[in-house]
């Protein structure tokens, strides 16, 4: 594997709209969603323009072949993901679409009064709330693996809390306000020693790196197709088949059946039976062209690159004075979070952004990962395959500047 060096990230970068004529534009958000390339683009235009139709539904051509192309779509979702089989590839609007889905379908026929499901304390909350809502329907309880001062789960603690009645295991790959990268394959092994499913969150990681749901063990995985410079509107769910067929329907609606009276209905089986209404089509067909962009780069060298860019970029934030980095876990994806003594994280971000960097502030979406490290808002750089080291370099020098402004009192906070 020949890795990437800044003349093929330059050649990278040519490839998407947003960058072209803005010498300023530095983004750092791709963890709350990345930007698109070119032949993304093209897919979404070309499908409304030459491919548009409904899909599974009706027998003239052009429907005929957009479900076909539909229907690759999902081969190439199974692929990516490495399932066994794409019935197993369910689409979805989102990744919180996909939590919210399992939490319903399965939470409702396996949690029973006194069983548990288990988050960790890192979870996004599309990972904490649909668990909340299920569990107070079933009468069963949510429980919190803990994390170190670093950010890794404690590894201890999970072997204490995964007990008999622990029926579901739901944790993020990458977290996305430390940046922790899990331990799936551990985690999976313990959890179904005592017969509980996993579920990944792979928001933050499918695009990130290789992405291999046997290998990890897990039974279920779910990402976002907008964070995996894909459109917004697409989201996937991996399943494991068995469990799926044993999953009843989340949603109610066409194509998802098989006969209708007003009686009673019967519904298709995985993964229509989960695929309610008419689906995100040109969000499908978006979502391989941002595969086939993906794979022609290579996660692993996606994987190596970003991590150049977390390394470099955290050497030189950890030489500011008063800046403190939440979550310095040694396996990290290519997220830095960090507060700045006295200076607050919106106001940074307004500055920053006034010299055209784009970075996040605030909660995150993971309040209870903020509360744990007695923080209400951060800071969050995070890079995509796009970011190179002078765009580090300068927004560094430009945090340095604001942190200044703020502190000389030129502003007053
Ligand atoms: C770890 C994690 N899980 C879930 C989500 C939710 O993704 P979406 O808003 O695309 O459903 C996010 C988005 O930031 C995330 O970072």
């Amino acid at each position: 594997m020949q890795s990437l060096e800044a003349k093929d990230i330059e050649a990278i970068r040519k490839q998407f709209p947003i960058f072209q004529g803005k010498e300023d534009f530095i983004y750092l958000d791709t963890a709350a969603t990345a930007h698109k390339p070119k032949c993304v683009m093209e897919a979404c235009e070309k499908c409304y323009a030459q491919q548009y139709a409904t899909v599974h539904r009706s027998v003239y051509g052009l429907a005929m072949e957009a479900t076909s192309t539909y229907e690759r779509v999902r081969q190439r979702v199974c692929a990516f993901l490495h399932a066994s089989s794409p019935e197993e590839i369910v689409f979805t609007k989102s990744t919180t679409e996909a939590i919210n889905l399992v939490a319903r379908s399965l939470g409702s026929t396996v949690l029973t009064p006194g069983s548990e499901v288990l988050i960790s304390l890192t979870e996004h909350h599309s990972n904490i709330v649909p668990w909340q809502w299920i569990c107070k329907e079933r009468g069963a309880e949510l429980k919190v693996i803990p994390i170190t001062s670093t950010g890794e789960l404690d590894r201890e603690a999970l072997e204490e809390l995964l007990t008999e009645r622990t029926k579901i295991v739901s944790i993020a790959h990458i977290a996305n306000t430390t940046g922790t990268v899990h331990p799936i394959e551990y985690i999976a092994k313990a959890a179904h020693k005592k017969g509980a499913v996993v579920l990944v969150d792979g928001a933050q990681s499918a695009s990130h790196m290789p992405v291999d749901v046997q290998k990890m063990g897990c039974d279920f995985f779910t990402f976002s197709g907008h964070k995996a410079y894909g459109p917004t509107g697409i989201g996937v769910l991996f399943g494991r088949l068995p469990l799926l067929k044993a999953m009843p329907p989340y949603q109610g609606g066409g194509d998802m059946i098989e006969e209708v009276t007003f009686e009673q209905s019967t519904f298709q089986p995985p993964p229509l039976r989960f695929e309610a209404g008419t689906p995100p089509i040109s969000q499908v067909f978006g979502l391989n062209a941002a595969i086939e962009f993906i794979e022609s780069v290579g996660r692993e060298r996606i994987a190596a690159w970003e991590n150049r860019l977390l390394q470099y970029a955290m050497q030189k934030l950890m030489k500011i004075p008063g800046l403190r980095i939440v979550g310095t876990s040694a396996h990290k994806g290519a997220i830095i979070s960090f507060t700045v003594e006295e200076a607050h994280p919106l106001d940074l971000a307004t500055l920053l952004d006034a010299k055209g960097v784009a970075l996040r502030s605030g909660h995150m979406c993971a309040q209870p990962t903020l509360q744990h490290f007695g923080l209400s808002s951060l800071l969050r750089v995070s890079f995509g395959i796009y970011n190179t080291l002078p765009e580090i370099d300068r927004f560094v020098f430009l945090l340095e500047q604001a942190i200044n402004v703020l502190k000389s009192g030129l502003i007053r906070v």
